[in-house]
């Protein structure tokens, strides 16, 4: 008998519950046993696993966030609880896990691999950077709410001229600021694939201005590397009041910021993000149906992929050069 244990790790993202769904239906169809396990990593090392049944998965498609919790998984936690977490494993003679999460997840799934614990990973970050799919869950959500701000942010700046800077996520790839910003219409995107001098981007919009478009929205992606990059105590960048001062300094031009942050995390899943969920789900099943493990699922152009832990853990999943050179029509 196959005991499948499923849980959610690193940061959430909307469409996570629709792929935890899709995973216990499609295992209680072959007759699995499944478990849950509460807050990704840090609980199957507590050993925080329980039997779920059909109930535990009803009503959850559409909701946001992760019914089981998520926490994030850095490679020396993993180092320090391996053997707690293969306790806990064995205690509930799980055969397969299959964890629904980030590239931090990914690479930590590919350390359990490396340890002879067989695990299957469904893809699901906002970033869209897990190499070996086209798109992970959550990313089409986030774009769409990037995109509906920035329709909100173009009346303000319009009635008052200003240069709307908008930060959004994404630490290691543009994606989200690309496509959210195409889809809302930006009017200049500033991604690290493609980065330009703060005085290329002030001539910009100075110019927009003299050509009589009397307000611009620019949308940053949070690892974008600003000149005099300041951070903040935690650590985290703040590359949209940082270019926004710079952009002021050499234009006489009225700049505003807005950090989308946490709200590209929240809410509903898309339809499109509940059905790639559903779909990578089921295709995490079918690879433990079929004997295999240490792999990423994904889907590149509609064809379901397995990519190996290690080659997945090792690279990004970076934009297409020409999808960023198209881009440039725009801007
Ligand atoms: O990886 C997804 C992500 O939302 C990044 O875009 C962001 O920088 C990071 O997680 C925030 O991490 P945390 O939730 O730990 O603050």
């Amino acid at each position: 008998m196959r005991r499948v244990a499923i849980m959610t790790a690193g940061a959430d993202a909307p469409g996570m519950n629709a792929a935890v769904r899709a995973v216990a239906r499609s295992s209680f169809g072959l007759g699995y046993d499944v478990l849950m396990v509460q807050d990704g990593y840090e609980g199957l090392a507590k050993g925080d696993i329980e039997i779920m049944n059909k109930k535990t998965v009803s009503g959850i498609l559409p909701l946001g966030g992760s019914i089981l919790g998520s926490s994030r998984s850095s490679l020396a936690f993993m180092e320090q609880n391996i053997g707690r977490m293969k306790e806990a494993l064995v205690r509930n003679s799980i055969t397969t896990s299959i964890i629904i999460g980030d590239r931090e997840a990914v690479a930590a799934a590919a350390f359990l691999d490396q340890h002879g614990i067989p695990c299957v990973v469904v893809p699901s970050t906002i970033d869209n950077d897990i190499f070996g799919t086209d798109f992970s869950i959550g990313f089409d959500s986030a774009i769409t709410t990037i995109s509906e701000a920035l329709d909100k942010l173009h009346t303000t700046a319009s009635a008052h001229h200003r240069v709307m800077i908008v930060e959004v996520m994404g630490r290691n790839t543009g994606w989200l600021a690309l496509y959210g910003g195409l889809a809302g219409g930006a009017d200049f995107i500033a991604i690290p694939e493609q980065v330009v001098s703060i005085d290329t981007l002030a001539a910009h919009l100075q110019h927009r201005k003299e050509e009589g478009k009397d307000f611009s929205i620019v949308v940053v992606a949070e690892g974008y590397p600003v000149e005099a990059h300041e951070t903040v105590p935690s650590g985290r960048p703040v590359a949209g009041y940082s270019l926004a001062e710079h952009v002021a300094s050499r234009t006489s031009l009225t700049t505003r910021v807005t950090v989308l942050g946490y709200l590209q995390r929240g809410g509903s899943p898309t339809v499109f993000d509940r059905l790639l969920a559903t779909r990578l789900g089921m295709a995490a099943v079918d690879a433990v149906r079929e004997g295999k493990s240490g792999v990423v699922v994904g889907e590149m152009g509609q064809r379901i992929i397995l990519t190996p832990l290690a080659e997945s853990a090792a690279q990004l999943h970076v934009i297409p050069a020409e999808v960023v050179l198209q881009a440039k029509t725009f801007y």
